[in-house]
């Protein structure tokens, strides 16, 4: 490892207190050589030695941040940031408050540090928006407070002329959750006055150099430096430092930290009344009570400040020249002398700019400050003006070189004096080491009642004459035998020569050398006064800031106390920041000077020798040697590594001391690394301790492995539990809901059964009630009302009732069509029935009788349809009328049938011969016409058949059965002009004689018997007309021919 190898290099070994042998030219060779190597921070112990390199070194980079970032404190090259992050790791890990003393002297590189420190804790801590801005103000703090704070010196470029202490603070996490700054004394005489070489503050040239013209007219300045009295009208640009880039970086680091635009240009408005109140000149001239006064000799000035803070002029140069005294309840307005002019005026620049600066430190404060009330850790930086010896040194210095030794006494009591007081304490075997206690001199300062300071107060508030002589003459009385205090007066009184201590001076033996005061200016100082007049003057501005800065010039807060003074009040503050620094674990950085001349790397080992002499190092070193690297009270600690032995981890139930000694028993360390106190483990060298510290690592980082197992383990177990209880659960439900819906669909199927079951069942049963039969129903009711309405439409719509009208209404519907035809059949029959019914009985007979012609004649004999016209009457002779045919009437009586002439075919000749015809019910008469006699009656049943022609002949044959009497003469042929109502009659009245039906041939060839044979009668259609008839011809023997038409 680099970080040890280096450390164990002899000639240049990293940690002191391994220097061999150790004297203080060893100490110093070691610082050179390191030096030499670039190496400027070396340890002693946990305490960083720092040298000024006065040139920028590769050592800061974010890379380095990284390599020191949580690394063991001794395993890394000696550096600032190892310290930075061991104090910010004890802040955060073991929730100690830290301090971070930085001293040195002037130019040692103390404010370099301090802002190194801040920003490794920056680049370390958290990040976040929030966070990074908290930290961007912070870090931003520091341009502003050098800008006011800081001036180029003879020392240092930009030494820092105030004291300054930062409380950064934390959350647990470590994150910066805000700070407070404070300040102490600023050396505000510079504003007024300073030694040749050196600068005002900064503010005012970058100011001057960086402002815009428009922003230089705005405050009524000129960019020329040395047009102002208080710039020393003299070259003021300095090399390697760009006061107008710096200008820009301090506004943007203002708009940074929340300064409103209206409060910066105040801000700047207040500073440049401060530069032109050093214009304002003054001149006397004489009274008219011939009294010497002061006034104003170059007005412009004063009026330009009076615009820019709004305030009559004529106000400020009466402040400015004269004087309110009260004199017995009076207020008396004197006039100034010139010199008393000046002072004030003075005195109102210095008090404007101090009481400005407190102002900018409170409104820092105002935006950085931690809003929320979390709880807090803390870590203090302190840069404080170092160690100052100069040519001339005053009331400051004095202050200054104070403070330095407070500092001092911090550093003897917790690292020398307190060390071994506690070795003694805890019953530790250890030898003193010598060490040089300063609390001698810091008694000397600040003793309450002979203390200078308590002196000078004295001297500053007693009434009478009062100067600086007064004040030497005391303190050589009292310090007259001091050790450590020296004037002209104790030299000679001692007899001692030095030509280098003067008069009106005195000198004080400070642990970092002698320092050779001048008392001049030491009770106006820390008077601190300001006129009334003045004070009053600036309340009465209308400028809001500049107002704000004298509540005391309030009329009505007139108060005659005294204000404390200068030195009081550094005096409690100081002892205030001592208060807070022991209350935090501090941690030490030493800065030296290695040269005069701030030249880059020029070691100038006198003066190194002088800083190490005076800064205790090799004490340190011996006591750091011969003492115990770390120590700490059995409980934390014990606490703190219990995990390192199975016998005291996780619990120990007895006494802490002896869980310590099995603790460490265990761990095997040599005897003499380790001292048990009587309430502390003293642990000997740092390696011990980071062993520890390492075994503790590793172990907790097993711990915390085995809780993470644990817990991941336990987490996975619940979860897993939770899962399963989840997954029955949701089984549970699902399968619940399944089954549910199974079942409702099962039963919502089994209803849906079982209603068409029943609805089966019930239609099976109320079948004939319902639907079905319904259909049928509504069809008969429809096809019975249809039916019904045909019927009664028929009924109003019957035809006529003659038998020969055969209309009849279509039916209306098809189903109907056999209906309608049977009605209409049956219609016709009734109305012929009905017909029939109403006939007589002779008209019955005729119709008979013509039924009957029809059935035997219709469509076979051409005659038949004539006959239609011809009425059957019967009776053509007249039988009963007639007297000539009484014997006839007598023969038919009742019984006739039909009377008619016909004639008589001769069956020899063919030739025709009238007879009468009468027909009766039981006999056929032929008579001779002329006798009326009957010559032939023929019984019915003779008779066997009758022939006629199919023409329209009245031929006939009448056929007689052989065996009548009648019948012996053969058949008859007759013609008669009625044959069709002849032989109808003959038909029917044979018929309802003998019951037999009579044989009738109509025919066109037959045969008839005749006495002489039988004779075949041919029927031949002649087409001539004629009117006698048929025309019978024999033709041979046994035929005859009928010619008919
Ligand atoms: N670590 C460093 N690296 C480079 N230069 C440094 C360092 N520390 C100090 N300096 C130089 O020394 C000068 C004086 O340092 P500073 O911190 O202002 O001194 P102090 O505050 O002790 O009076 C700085 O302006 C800078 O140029
Ligand atoms: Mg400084």
């Amino acid at each position: 490892m680099e970080g040890s190898s280096s450390m164990l290099d002899a000639e240049a070994v990293a940690d002191l207190v391994l220097l061999d042998p150790l004297t203080e030219e060893s100490l110093v060779q070691t610082l050179q050589e390191r030096f030499r190597r670039r190496d400027i921070y070396t340890y002693i112990g946990n305490v960083v030695i720092s040298v000024n390199p006065y040139q920028s070194l590769p050592i800061y980079t974010p890379e380095k941040v990284e390599e020191y970032r949580n690394c063991s404190f001794f395993a890394v090259k000696p550096h600032i940031y190892a310290i930075a992050d061991d104090a910010y790791r004890s802040l955060r890990d073991r929730d100690r408050d830290q301090c971070i003393l930085i001293t040195g002297e002037s130019g040692a590189g103390k404010t370099e540090a301090s802002k190194l420190v801040m920003s490794y804790v920056a680049a370390v801590s958290s990040k976040g928006e929030e966070v990074n801005k908290v930290k961007e103000q912070l870090l931003q703090s520091n341009p502003v407070l050098e800008a006011f704070g800081n001036a180029k010196t003879v020392r240092n470029d930009n030494s820092s002329r105030f004291g300054k202490y930062m409380d950064i603070e934390f959350d647990f996490k470590g994150e910066p959750l805000g700070g407070v700054i404070s300040n102490y004394l600023l050396e505000k005489s510079r504003i007024v006055r300073h030694v040749k070489g050196e600068r005002n503050f900064h503010i005012f040239y970058q100011l001057l150099a960086g402002a815009s013209p428009q922003l230089l007219q705005q405050l009524k300045l000129r960019q020329d430096c040395g047009h102002y009295g208080y710039l020393d009208r003299e070259g003021s640009s300095l090399p390697g430092m760009d006061d107008a880039a710096n200008f820009h970086a301090m506004q943007d680091a203002m708009r940074i930290i929340g300064f409103s635009p209206t409060e910066v240009i105040e801000l700047l408005q207040v500073t440049a009344v401060v530069l032109k109140l050093g214009n304002v000149q003054l001149s006397s001239s004489f009274q008219a009570s011939g009294m010497e006064a002061c006034s104003i000799s170059e007005p412009q000035e004063l009026h330009e400040i009076c615009e820019l803070i709004g305030l009559d002029p004529g106000a400020l140069e009466r402040a400015l020249c004269s004087r309110t005294v009260k004199a017995r309840d009076e207020a008396v307005l004197t006039t100034l002398t010139v010199p008393q002019g000046y002072y004030g005026r003075d005195a109102l620049a210095k008090n404007i700019y101090s009481r400005l600066f407190d102002w900018l430190v409170k409104r820092i404060n105002a935006s950085i400050q931690v809003k929320s009330d979390k709880q807090r850790k803390v870590m203090g930086v302190l840069d404080i003006y170092g160690f100052e010896i100069f040519q001339d040194n005053g009331f400051e210095q004095f202050i200054i070189n104070y403070c330095n030794e407070k500092l001092q006494q911090i550093f003897i009591l917790m690292t020398l004096k307190e060390e071994q007081e506690e070795y003694v304490r805890e019953g530790i075997q250890w030898t003193p080491v010598e060490f040089f206690d300063n609390s001698i001199i810091c008694n000397l300062i600040e003793n309450n009642t002979t203390g200078i300071l308590a002196m000078l107060d004295e001297e500053c508030l007693r009434p009478g004459v009062v100067n600086e002589d007064t004040f030497l003459t005391k303190l050589n009385q009292l310090l007259a035998t001091h050790k450590h205090y020296e004037s002209k007066e104790t030299q000679n009184a001692r007899r001692v020569t030095d030509a280098s201590l003067p008069p009106r001076c005195f000198r004080i033996h400070h642990y970092a050398g002698k320092v050779t005061y001048n008392v001049t200016g030491f009770i106006e100082k820390n008077n601190d006064l300001l006129f009334r007049d003045l004070s009053q003057a600036m309340w009465a501005a209308q400028h809001a800031l500049l107002r704000s800065l004298f509540p005391e010039g309030d009329p009505q807060k007139v108060s005659l106390k005294l204000p404390p003074t200068a030195g009081f009040q550094f005096k409690s503050s100081v002892a205030m920041l001592m208060k807070n620094l022991y209350s935090k674990n501090p941690n030490y950085i030493r800065c030296i000077k290695p040269n005069d001349t701030k030249s880059a790397m020029v070691f100038t080992p006198e003066l190194v020798l002088a800083q190490v002499r005076y800064l205790g190092l090799l004490e340190n070193v011996r006591v750091r040697r011969a003492g115990y690297a770390f120590r700490q009270l059995y409980g934390p600690f014990l606490q703190r590594y219990k995990m390192l032995n199975a016998q005291t981890w996780p619990c120990w139930d007895r006494g802490d001391r002896e869980g310590t000694e099995v603790l460490l028993a265990g761990l095997q360390f040599p005897a003499e690394e380790l001292a048990f106190g009587h309430t502390k483990i003293f642990i000997r060298s740092p390696r011990t301790l980071f062993d520890l510290e390492r075994r503790r690592q590793e172990r907790v980082a097993e711990l915390a492995t085995l809780i993470q197992k644990m817990f991941r383990g336990w987490r996975c177990r619940i979860q897993y539990q939770l899962m399963r209880k989840s997954q029955i659960l949701i089984s549970a439900w699902f399968r619940g809901h399944r089954q549910k819906n199974r079942y409702k669909q099962m039963k919502r199927s089994a209803l849906i059964l079982q209603a068409y079951a029943r609805g089966w069942k019930a239609r099976k049963t109320y079948r004939k009630y319902f639907r079905s039969s319904a259909s049928t129903c509504l069809a008969n009711f429809i096809y019975r009302r249809l039916v019904q309405k045909y019927l009664v439409g028929l009924a109003k719509n019957l035809p006529p009732l003659s038998v020969t009208d055969r209309t009849w209404p279509p039916a209306p519907y098809r189903f109907l069509d056999n209906t309608n035809q049977e009605l209409k059949n049956i219609f016709y029959h009734w109305k012929c029935k009905k017909y029939r019914d109403q006939l007589s009985a002779s008209r019955r007979a005729q119709l008979q009788a013509r039924l009957c012609a029809s059935e035997l004649f219709k469509d076979k004999k051409t005659l038949y349809p004539k006959s239609l016209q011809q009425p059957f009457r019967g009776e053509y002779l007249g039988l009963k009328q007639n007297p000539k045919y009484q014997k006839l009437h007598a023969v038919a009586k009742d019984k006739l049938v039909m009377a008619d002439s016909v004639r008589k075919v001769n069956r020899a000749s063919g030739k025709t011969v009238p007879r009468l015809l009468l027909l009766t019910t039981e006999h056929l008469v032929l008579a001779d016409p002329k006798a009326a006699q009957p010559k032939t009656v023929l019984s019915l049943g003779d008779i066997r058949g009758v022939s006629v022609t199919r023409f329209s002949d009245g031929f006939l044959a009448l056929h007689l059965k052989e065996v009548s009497t009648v019948g012996a003469k053969g058949d008859f042929l007759l013609v008669s002009d009625h044959l069709i109502e002849l032989v109808t009659r003959l038909y029917q009245t044979f018929e309802a004689t003998t019951g037999q039906a009579l044989p009738l041939h109509i025919t066109d060839r037959f045969s008839t018997r005749f006495p002489k044979g039988d004779v075949s009668i041919t029927v031949v259609e002649s087409p001539k007309a004629s009117t006698n008839g048929p025309v019978c011809k024999k033709k041979g023997s046994n035929k005859m021919e009928v010619l008919v038409y």
